[in-house]
């Protein structure tokens, strides 16, 4: 497995492997590599047969500066690990590689609007334009590939996607499932910030996704009644502070009056100083007789079963 700094480099090697006919896989990551990156990988070596991890961590996708200097950097452990998993290459820019002139702004961006904004995007202004735009350069010296993005960050990869489709870049987007630890907890670098304590309170993202979940599946279409039954429950942890937790729609993600189709239920909270973000899907039943419309009564809602997610 090769390493490579420079930009211009791994923009001439993946040409070089397309023009003798092999295809190109790309994961982009910020490093700090966990099994859920595996999975990424592994999947690229699967269907590609060059694949590059790119691991920066990129400076215009953090708002708070504490916040990227926190930020764990373990290049020698992620290369083993990409190497393990089968990657072809590391590409790890310097940032005066990726921006000419950084600190100073960069000029050229990408803002995707509305999608971009709602979410994570109102909750760490500036995120998905730092987001798109690293990714619109990483995908600009990758050329025509196959990129790995995990649902963990939904958001993320909804914003990606739609980058991708408005400027027409040649670049498959292919979704991968959220990898979990055995306690339910979506595998994150962020993870390891939280205490054992933070741990256990951390559980309730996915406990809140599961009651919503059984929620929309027993018929409930209401999105402002399940989104409030999430809340509900990350509000029962102390230890978390909840900052959203809602049922939208899986392509706009914008909340609709009555849910149909695909549903994606967000939740973000912090605990311990941590932001934890997860989400997981779940479809209306088609043609159900009506059920009900509202969420449970608080005392039918402590009757429900506190469980993992479906
Ligand atoms: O998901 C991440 O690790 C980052 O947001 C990404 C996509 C590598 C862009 O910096």
């Amino acid at each position: 497995m090769r390493v490579i700094t420079s930009a211009a480099d791994v923009a001439r090697l993946l040409d070089a492997e397309r023009s003798a006919g092999r295809t190109v896989g790309l994961v982009p990551t910020m490093g700090a590599l966990h099994h859920g990156h595996r999975s990424l990988v592994e999947r690229a070596v699967d269907e590609c047969d060059v694949v590059t991890v790119s691991i920066f961590v990129n400076p215009l996708q953090f708002g708070d500066p504490s916040d990227l200097e926190r930020y764990p950097r373990s290049l020698d452990a992620d290369t083993a690990i990409a190497a393990a998993a089968g990657a072809s290459v590391v590409f790890a820019p310097s940032v005066s590689d990726m921006y000419p002139g950084f600190p100073a702004p960069v000029a050229t961006s990408v803002h995707v609007a509305g999608l971009g904004e709602r979410w994570e995007g109102a909750s760490r202004p500036g995120h998905f334009a730092g987001v798109a735009t690293v990714v619109a350069k990483l995908f600009s010296l990758a050329g025509r590939c196959r990129a790995y993005f995990g649902e963990k960050d939904f958001q993320q990869l909804a914003v990606v996607r739609r980058m991708v489709v408005d400027l027409s870049m040649p670049v498959e987007v292919v979704p991968c499932p959220t990898v979990r630890e055995p306690d339910g907890l979506a595998a994150s670098s962020r993870n390891v910030r939280l205490s054992a304590t933070g741990r256990i309170a951390a559980r309730c993202l996915h406990e809140a996704l599961a009651a919503g979940c059984r929620l929309v599946s027993s018929g409930v279409r209401d999105s402002a009644a399940v989104g409030h039954a999430m809340a509900d429950m990350g509000a029962a942890e102390p230890a978390a502070v909840l900052d959203y937790a809602v049922a939208v729609d899986a392509d706009g993600l914008q909340v609709p009056d009555e849910l149909l189709g695909d549903v994606r239920l967000l939740v973000a909270a912090t605990v311990d100083g941590v932001r934890l973000i997860d989400n997981t899907g779940c479809s209306v039943p088609p043609n159900r007789p009506p059920g009900p419309r509202r969420a449970p009564r608080p005392s039918e809602q402590a009757t429900m079963e506190r469980g993992a997610l479906i």
